[in-house]
């Protein structure tokens, strides 16, 4: 075992610790479960009795092996959908920065408000690139992707987390679904990023890594979510054809992030986006529904060194909702309570 592998006590009850062990001093854990509990024969034998304290080697680490996990210094990461201080994209940048990146902002130029309003939320990520980019228009995404190479002249993140849908093809009968409507919500929402991937392979370095954000309605069906659960269902199978095509020819990680409802500006377009929030808070596991920063920080795992070995996946962060197959049985709902 090399110094500063880890190992891990298994116990019959199912407890589980891991040892770090770091040559030179000792430090302490404990070790829980009964005195049958297993362990490797690989690994040495902890020594004391189970059930009490045990001492393991310890050596104080240097500078390099105290390095966050989460390590994004010297990297230049463009993100996509900034709107205001709620969008997701905000967390995100906000996670990105907090790791060490350097921050590109390409925005949806609205108007002068709107632009300057984003000017000033994103000032204290100091970002070294602000490009408006509509994505619907070819020539925007070329202008984005040439300015970044003559800038940066390289690419290491890219985060797309932006969508677009009719208000009215949000709510009501799915088959009603407009021509146009489901061409706009496609193109904006899913076509994006199979051309940002595109135009930024020239431009990506080693280890690049690509992020989008997407929702459980790609693949159960959420009411109202309509054509946007056809995006995102698009969305997802890209990742995986996008990972397929950017890992063997240039080492670029591709995945996704599905994260549980949170009130921004785009899914407030959503019909019941309130109902959708109390629904997660009601039944998922941590009876709660997640916030920007908690994407944030997952989008910023997948975007390191330390999902290295991760591509072509969707994580959810999603507070448990979606390993869940039924409403949680209230008290007093059939059985429901204890025993039931
Ligand atoms: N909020 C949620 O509950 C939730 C849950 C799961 C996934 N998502 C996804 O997260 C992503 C970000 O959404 P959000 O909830 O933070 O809302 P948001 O409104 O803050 O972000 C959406 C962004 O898309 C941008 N956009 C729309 N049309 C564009 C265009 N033509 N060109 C360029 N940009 C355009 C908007 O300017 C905005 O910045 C979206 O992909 C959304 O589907 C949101």
């Amino acid at each position: 075992m090399s110094p500063a592998t880890s190992f891990v006590v298994h116990s019959t009850l199912g407890n589980a610790k891991a040892y770090h062990r770091v040559s030179g001093c000792w430090s302490s854990a404990w070790v829980s479960g009964t005195p049958r509990a297993r362990h490797s024969a690989r690994w040495p034998r902890p020594r004391g009795r189970i059930g009490h304290r045990l001492s393991v080697p310890l050596r104080l680490q240097s500078n390099e092996a105290r390095s966050p996990l989460v390590d994004l210094r010297g990297k230049q990461a463009l993100v996509t959908g900034i709107a205001n201080q709620r969008s997701i994209a905000f967390g995100v940048a906000q996670a990105l920065k907090q790791a060490g990146a350097e921050i590109g902002v390409a925005y949806l130029p609205i108007n002068e408000r709107a632009e300057s309003k984003i000017a000033k939320l994103v000032e204290p990520l100091s970002p070294t690139l602000m490009v408006p980019c509509d994505v619907q228009s070819r020539a925007n995404m070329e202008a984005l992707f040439d300015t970044m190479r003559q800038k940066w002249g390289g690419l290491d993140i890219l985060v797309h987390c932006l969508a677009f849908a009719d208000r009215g093809d949000l709510e009501g009968d799915f088959s009603k679904t407009s021509r146009d409507g489901f061409h706009l919500a496609l193109g904006v929402s899913t076509y994006s990023l199979i051309e940002m991937c595109g135009l930024a392979k020239p431009l990506f370095r080693k280890n690049g890594s690509v992020v989008t954000l997407t929702y459980l309605g790609a693949e159960r069906v959420v009411p109202n979510y309509n054509v946007m659960g056809v995006a995102k269902a698009g969305l997802e199978c890209s990742v995986r054809y996008l990972a397929s095509e950017l890992g063997p020819q240039l080492g670029v990680r591709v995945n996704g992030v599905s994260a549980g409802p949170i009130r921004t500006l785009a899914s407030s377009a959503i019909g019941g986006i309130t109902t959708m929030i109390r629904n997660v808070e009601m039944n998922a596991p941590l009876r709660r529904t997640v916030t920007q920063e908690e994407v944030g920080k997952t989008a910023a795992f997948l975007l390191s060194e330390a999902a290295s070995g991760i591509t072509g996946q969707v994580l959810y962060v999603d507070s448990g909702y979606a390993i869940m197959g039924s409403p949680v049985f209230g008290d007093g709902a059939p059985g429901g309570g204890a025993g039931g």
